[in-house]
């Protein structure tokens, strides 16, 4: 399984069957190492609503004629809008020709056109993805919170979380998700974009090796193999 991180909480997942877009946010992404109109994949997945993981979802998905796999809300939304869907929900899993995807919690708010009239899409949550006998964690956008000790009985070969503070945990939560989590190794996300959510990743790695466990800081665009 190879990963690539493509800025903010948008990684590629290519697997030995399916290549796979998670929270796809390139189009006004200032970090972007590429352009929405270059990406080809056969699923996109979203962890919950806000522009920044879902905006570019629309487009891809009736380029690519990809399947967006998202909560039920975000799911009928796109829908509605002629993409094909697959609605989940926290708790539920699923197979897919690829492998397993189950969506978790997450400690967070799920909308778009925030505003006046915000359209609200269901809860946000984090994906778990089993396949090529591998399991990755994507928490999405959340807090720290217990039931990461739940998801890290999976044995977890890698896990995606955010440290950009402000929206979602900064580095001292995410180092304490890891002592729920327990991955193989761990790469940040959301963090950098933009002013608010300006981190230093060397900070993250610092923390976590306090308490013994492996951060990857992967550059837009860098890729590292499970
Ligand atoms: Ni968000
Ligand atoms: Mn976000």
């Amino acid at each position: 399984m190879k990963i690539t991180y493509l800025a903010h909480s948008c990684f590629l997942v290519e697997t030995s069957k399916a290549r796979l877009i998670i929270d796809p946010f390139l189009t006004g992404n200032p970090l972007a190492p590429v352009k929405a109109a270059d990406v080809k994949v056969d699923y996109i997945l979203c962890s919950h609503g806000h522009e920044d993981h879902t905006g570019d979802a629309l487009g891809i998905s009736k380029r690519c004629d990809a399947p967006i796999i998202a909560n039920y809300e975000i799911a009928e939304y796109f829908g509605a809008q002629g993409a094909k869907t697959h609605g989940m929900n926290p708790g539920g899993a699923h197979q897919f020709p690829f492998g397993r995807v189950k969506f978790t919690i997450a400690h967070h708010s799920s909308s778009v056109n925030a505003g006046l009239n915000p359209v609200y899409l269901g809860n946000p949550c984090g994906l778990i993805i089993q396949a090529d006998g591998k399991t990755i964690y994507h928490a999405g956008d959340t807090a720290l919170f217990l039931d990461m000790q739940l998801i890290g009985r999976l044995s977890l070969d890698l896990a995606m979380v955010p440290i950009g503070d402000n929206f979602t945990m900064g580095i001292e939560d995410a180092a304490a998700a890891l002592d729920l989590l327990r991955p193989k190794v761990a790469v940040p996300m959301h963090y950098n974009t933009w002013p608010v959510i300006a981190v230093d990743a060397e900070l993250f790695v610092e923390a976590a090796a306090r308490t013994d466990h492996t951060v990857q800081v992967l550059k837009p665009g860098e890729s590292l193999n499970l």
